[in-house]
C-alpha cells in the first residue's frame, strides 16, 4: 500500500469512528483542513520536477476525491441516523383525534335564560325584549313609583344624559309590552269586545349600584306578566310550581309566598323555594318578587282595572343559575375566565 492508500484508509476509519457531526467535522479538518495531511502533501509537491508533479498531483487529487467521498457518505449516514432517532422519539399516534379550533359556547346565564324561555314558552308565554337604557317613566313612574317615592332609593342606578337611566329591573317591560298589546287590540277594546290575555316574559340585563359575592352591578332578571279577566294568585302559584319543577328537574320542591312590598303590585310577595333533598335541603331560598298588578299600573297599560286583573313577577336568572349548578360566587359569571365558563358546555 502506498502512502496515499494508507491516508485514504485512515481517513475512512476516522470518519467511521466519528459518532456525531461535530466529531466528523474535526476528523475532516485533520485530512482536508488548511494544515491537514492532504494539504501538506500538496504543499510538498513544490520541490518535484514538472513530470513528477503531474503524476503525483493526479494521484493526490484522486486520493482527495476518495476522502471527500468517504466524508460525504459518513455525513449522510449520520444525518440518516439522527432523523431515524428523532422519528423514534417523536413517534406519532395517527389514531389520536385531531386538534380542532376551540369551539365557543353559551354563557351559563344564557343557558338559564334559554331554559326559562323554553319552559315559560311551553306554558304559553311570549318572550319580549326591551331597552336597557330606560326612561324614568317606564322604570319608575308608570310602575306607580313617582319621583318622591321612597322605593326609588332601593333602586340606586346609573343615570345617563337626557333623563335616561340604566333600568333597575325588567318591570318596565310590563308597561312597554302591555301598551303594545292594547294598541294592537284597540279596535276590539273600543267595541267593548274581550281581547286576548297578556302572557309574556321579558328576560334581560338590569343594573344597580351593588357589588358583592351575591350582587353584581349588572345582573339579570326575567319579568313575567299575565293579565286577563280572572287571573289570580292560584294561577301564579301554579305557574311557579310548573316552572321551578321543570327548571330544577325535580318534583321535590316547595314554594312559598312571603308578604312583601312593591309599589307596582298589591298585594306583593317574595317567592321562596326549598328543595326536599340535596345539599340545600330544607333551606328557603329567595328567587324573586311577585304580586297582583296594581290598578294604577293596569291603567297605564291602557286597561280598565275593574275588568282586567293579573299578576307580575320578577325572577333572578343569575341566582337560578347558581342554584342549578351549585356556584356560590356570582362574580365568577362575570370574570370571563374560560376555565370556569367552559365547564358549562
Ligand atoms: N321588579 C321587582 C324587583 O326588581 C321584582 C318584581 C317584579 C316584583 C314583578 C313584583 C312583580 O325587585
Amino acid at each position: 500500500m502506498n502512502d496515499l492508500d494508507t491516508l485514504v484508509q485512515s481517513a475512512a476509519e476516522a470518519f467511521a469512528a466519528a459518532l456525531t457531526p461535530a466529531d466528523l467535522e474535526n476528523a475532516k479538518a485533520r485530512f482536508l483542513g488548511k494544515s491537514g495531511s492532504l494539504t501538506d502533501l500538496l504543499k510538498g509537491m513544490a520541490a518535484l520536477s514538472p513530470d513528477d508533479k503531474k503524476t503525483r498531483g493526479a494521484a493526490i487529487n484522486q486520493a482527495k476525491q476518495q476522502v471527500e467521498a468517504a466524508l460525504t457518505s459518513r455525513r449522510q449516514a449520520l444525518a440518516d441516523d439522527e432523523l431515524a432517532q428523532q422519528l423514534r422519539a417523536e413517534s406519532l399516534d395517527v389514531s389520536l383525534p385531531g386538534r380542532r379550533r376551540g369551539e365557543g359556547g353559551l354563557h351559563p346565564v344564557s343557558l338559564t335564560l334559554e331554559r326559562m324561555e323554553a319552559i315559560f314558552g311551553s306554558m304559553g308565554f311570549a318572550v319580549a325584549d326591551g331597552p336597557e337604557i330606560e326612561t324614568d317613566w317606564f322604570n319608575f313612574t308608570a310602575l306607580n313609583t313617582p319621583a318622591d317615592h321612597p322605593a326609588r332609593s332601593m333602586h340606586d342606578t346609573f343615570y345617563v344624559e337626557g333623563g335616561h337611566l340604566l333600568r333597575t329591573h325588567t318591570s318596565p317591560m310590563q308597561v312597554r309590552y302591555a301598551v303594545q298589546h292594547v294598541k294592537r287590540h284597540a279596535d276590539a277594546l273600543a267595541r267593548g269586545e274581550r281581547i286576548p290575555e297578556i302572557r309574556v316574559i321579558a328576560p334581560g340585563r338590569t343594573y344597580r349600584v351593588d357589588s358583592d359575592a351575591t350582587h353584581s352591578p349588572m345582573f339579570h332578571q326575567c319579568e313575567g306578566l299575565w293579565i286577563g279577566e280572572a287571573v289570580n294568585f292560584t294561577d301564579l302559584k301554579a305557574v311557579f310550581a310548573d316552572f321551578f319543577r321543570n327548571f330544577f328537574e325535580t318534583d321535590e320542591l316547595d314554594i312559598r309566598f312571603r308578604p312583601s312590598f312593591f309599589p307596582f303590585t298589591e298585594p306583593s310577595a317574595e317567592v321562596d323555594i326549598a328543595f326536599a333533598s340535596g345539599p340545600l335541603k330544607g333551606r328557603w331560598l329567595e328567587v324573586g318578587g311577585s304580586g297582583q298588578v296594581h290598578p294604577n299600573v293596569v291603567r297605564h297599560f291602557g286597561l280598565d282595572p275593574e275588568k282586567y286583573i293579573g299578576f307580575a313577577f320578577g325572577l333572578g336568572p343569575d341566582r337560578l343559575t347558581m342554584l342549578r349548578y351549585g356556584v356560590n360566587d356570582l362574580r365568577l359569571f362575570y370574570e370571563g375566565d374560560l376555565r370556569f365558563l367552559s365547564q358549562f358546555q
